[in-house]
């Protein structure tokens, strides 16, 4: 039993009430409805080989990235959670190319939800951690146009993900700091124990795809440069690295301990500005870290301030403890205005591979 707990929806109604008087009721009712999807996704991915729903499909989506099964069954459980809750009037999802109407549209259905259904699916198959994300903003009053969804990430209503590691946790904001509570799966609520999360200021974790070393800009290969000469390096102490390949389970971490994620530009795919899509990944964490006090950057402005120009869209992402993101931002500044040069990549250095 857990009476004197608070749940989630006891959570809600509390803060939705001070918080958000016009829309709060509903607010707090989508989100009761998000917990259920995640609840419904958890049982899934618990099962892992035992339901047969590993492994990939043949089908590719919009991103041409191919599909697994449980991207598809974790969009529908989302999209069905949406259809059938009468308060959402449109959704845009990753393994959508265009957002879908909710149709007809409910009388109460203010809001439209993005989401990525399953993040860091490639780690399904090898049973490691994964989440969805999802971010919440205002429904226009009529029809919803594309428009309508390309709201700056400052406009999210509410934004949260749910990790599927160990336990099962969902941790959310509505623009009143960040939260996490964890799902007692016997029991079917999620119990909040996890208040006002605080990333510390600073760190000496980083994470980041060090194979894609030699596609960064210069900034980054001097950040990260700099962590790895250590003690003896600039930086006068050790760093530590961890990279899960999930968004959510690295992200997650940060909000746990500290640290610093990046997947930043590179020159990889020249007509792919960063790996991580605006709308359903860097938007809805960016305003959970910066909830829990941590910073949001794509290197060269906040990711919360940027303009959206199409669902789809690729950031580069640079997120958690506030002091090392200030610094990559600073090493940004100081590559653009040429006043780095007491810098120079190691992989432009003689002898490297590019000069023998
Ligand atoms: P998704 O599974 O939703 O496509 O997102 C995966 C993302 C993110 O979770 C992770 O940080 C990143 O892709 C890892 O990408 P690479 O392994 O290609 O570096
Ligand atoms: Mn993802
Ligand atoms: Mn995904």
């Amino acid at each position: 039993m857990h009476l004197g707990r608070t749940t989630l929806s006891k959570f809600l109604i509390q803060q939705v009430r001070e918080h958000h008087a016009e829309e709060g009721a509903g607010l707090a009712a989508l989100l009761v409805d998000i917990a259920a999807a995640v609840k419904a996704i958890s049982a899934m991915t618990a099962k892992g080989a035992l339901a047969g729903i590993l492994g990939s499909l043949e089908s590719q989506n919009v991103q041409g990235e191919t599909q697994k099964k449980l991207d598809v069954l974790s969009d529908q459980a989302f999209i069905n959670t949406f259809q059938l809750g009468g308060l959402v009037a449109g959704l845009a999802s990753e393994e959508n190319d265009d957002p879908i109407a909710v149709e007809p549209r409910p009388a109460c259905a203010n809001f439209l939800t993005l989401f990525d259904p399953l993040d860091g699916s490639s780690n399904i198959d090898v049973n490691v951690s994964v989440g969805s994300i999802f971010s919440v903003v205002r429904a226009p009053k009529g029809k919803p146009s594309l428009q309508d969804y390309l709201v700056p990430g400052d406009q999210q209503l509410a934004a949260g993900y749910a990790i599927y590691g160990p336990s099962t946790m969902l941790v959310l904001t509505v623009g009143q700091g960040t939260h996490g509570f964890t799902l007692d799966r016997e029991v079917g609520n999620f119990i909040l124990t996890h208040p006002n999360i605080q990333i510390p200021a600073s760190t000496s974790e980083f994470a980041i795809n060090t194979s894609n070393e030699r596609f960064w800009e210069p900034p980054v290969q001097r950040y990260v440069e700099e962590c790895k000469a250590g003690k003896t390096g600039v930086r006068g102490r050790d760093f530590n690295m961890r990279w899960i390949a999930s968004m959510v389970a690295d992200v997650h971490r940060i909000l746990m301990r500290g640290g610093v994620f990046m997947y930043p530009k590179d020159t990889k795919d020249p007509s792919k500005p960063g790996r991580l899509r605006l709308m359903y990944e860097a938007n809805p964490m960016s305003m959970v870290i910066e909830q829990a006090g941590g910073a949001a950057s794509t290197g060269r402005g906040r990711i919360l301030e940027v303009k959206p120009e199409q669902i789809h869209q690729r950031i580069p992402v640079i997120v958690g403890s506030r002091e090392e993101v200030e610094r990559v931002a600073k090493y940004h500044d100081e590559y653009d205005k040429g006043e780095d040069k007491a810098y120079s990549s190691p992989l432009f250095k003689e002898r490297s591979l590019f000069q023998n």
